[in-house]
């Protein structure tokens, strides 16, 4: 059972298909409109509403916030279930997670994701999403949420593999983007406008006796 109407095929086969065979995916008009609309205006909601709603993002566990400023740049809020337009983007990945488990054998166990909005000028350096030696992000998400984005505007998500680039991607509206998180370094160019974005994470269930682990 899914929550969408009938006009919309979810492209969940593409994205298994794209990342069997490459690693990583890239959609348009990924989500019915009527969700990526609520999604845009909720995070316009956020910002406007209060500025201390988005917070300076980390790097790892365990943050030293000055150093973070050279690498990343982007201000975040985690979604949660309590607000409808968010509830509705974690129960679409929630059944893309299942598809993907389904078709995949991936074992994907939670996903996470947090809104995030780049100023003129904010960047985030190249990196692995996947924390070293945990291996608990295994699949990493962006949805974009910018109309009218052009390449004069910059902000694009340039993705590595063995230090060949191998794409660029406009942060344009209702883009979405799915790759192996411990496969694809990958960074975001200086924005020259407003960026807004949906990033997101699925893990495996990586728990013993010791810890709990996802935390959230
Ligand atoms: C991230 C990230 C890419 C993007 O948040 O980890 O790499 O295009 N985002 O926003
Ligand atoms: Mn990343």
């Amino acid at each position: 059972m899914h929550s969408f109407d009938s006009f919309f095929e979810p492209p969940f086969e593409r994205i298994a298909e794209d990342l069997a065979h490459r690693g990583y995916s890239i959609i348009d008009c990924a989500l019915p409109d009527d969700m990526t609309l609520q999604l845009s205006q909720r995070l316009l909601h956020l910002i406007r509403q209060d500025d201390e709603s988005l917070q300076v993002a980390g790097i790892g566990r365990g943050d030293q916030h000055a150093q973070n400023r050279f690498v990343r740049q982007d201000k975040i809020r985690w979604l949660e279930q309590d607000n409808s337009a968010e509830k509705a983007w974690l129960e679409y990945m929630s059944e893309l997670r299942v598809y993907l488990n389904r078709r995949l054998f991936l074992g994907l166990f939670s996903y996470e994701s947090h809104f995030a909005h780049y100023r003129p000028g904010a960047f985030y350096k190249t990196h692995l999403d996947a924390f070293r030696g945990q291996a608990n992000r295994i699949l990493s998400t962006v949805l974009y949420l910018n109309k009218h984005w052009q390449t004069k505007d910059g902000g694009e998500l340039v993705m590595y593999n063995d230090d060949q680039l191998i794409a660029t991607v406009l942060p344009a509206y209702g883009r979405l983007v799915v790759f192996l998180s411990e496969e694809f370094p990958h960074e975001v160019n200086p924005t020259q406008r407003n960026r807004y974005s949906i990033a997101g994470w699925f893990r495996v269930n990586t728990s013993n006796n010791d810890k709990v682990d996802p935390p959230r």
